[in-house]
């Protein structure tokens, strides 16, 4: 693996800009998509927890009605892809022990040698006085997931429209999240 030289990431950071026009007609090739779809799914959170979903919308009727709860931002419709970044309201005991195992299989040892560290997590997000915030920490999370996703974006010349003018609460009803423990922070159209 070579590095890319400071010159060029360079010349990618000073190219991103907020674009707030989209020609609809251009869409992001499917391999170029994908690797923006890793980027998600590799960004760091806090021990590892990734407490979000990432929702690709491409419904246009759904489009449509996301745009009606952003004020009418014409990027929801107009974009190639819209991803609306939703994070977990809770942490839980479940959640945590889910990672803990998969931790444990990718490391090839016994989930038990973890139980130290499982602790420690369920001690601090679960049980600690960060259970109250919860949700103000996952809603960080995803936001470090935003910038790799416009980072990744902007070395691939792709255009991106960071977005939190819109209503979280509507999204959420519009997308089902309801009663699934997920809710809307914001959204990137791209
Ligand atoms: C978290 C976040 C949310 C944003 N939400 C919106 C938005 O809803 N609509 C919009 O037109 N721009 C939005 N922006 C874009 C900012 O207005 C823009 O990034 C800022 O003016 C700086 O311009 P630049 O990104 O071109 O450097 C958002 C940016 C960020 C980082």
């Amino acid at each position: 693996m070579s590095r890319v030289d400071n010159e060029i990431i360079f010349k990618h950071l000073t190219w991103r800009y907020a674009c707030k026009k989209f020609d609809a007609a251009k869409k992001i090739r499917e391999a170029d998509w994908n690797i923006l779809a890793e980027t998600l799914r590799h960004s760091a959170s806090s021990y590892g927890l990734q407490p979000w979903k990432f929702i690709v919308v491409q419904n246009p009727e759904l489009r449509n009605e996301l745009r009606n709860l952003s004020w009418g931002q014409s990027p929801v419709t107009d974009a190639s892809h819209l991803v609306v970044l939703t994070y977990k309201e809770k942490m839980d005991e479940e959640h945590i022990t889910r990672h803990i195992n998969q931790t444990a299989k990718v490391q090839g040892s016994d989930p038990k040698n973890l139980d130290g560290y499982k602790n420690m997590m369920i001690g601090d997000l679960v049980k600690g006085p960060r259970s109250q915030i919860i949700n103000f920490w996952a809603q960080r999370q995803c936001y470090i997931a935003m910038g790799s996703f416009l980072t990744t974006a902007s070395l691939m010349e792709i255009d991106t429209l960071p977005m939190e003018g819109l209503d979280p609460a509507g999204y959420d009803k519009a997308l089902g999240l309801e009663g699934t423990g997920y809710k809307t922070v914001a959204a990137i159209a791209c």
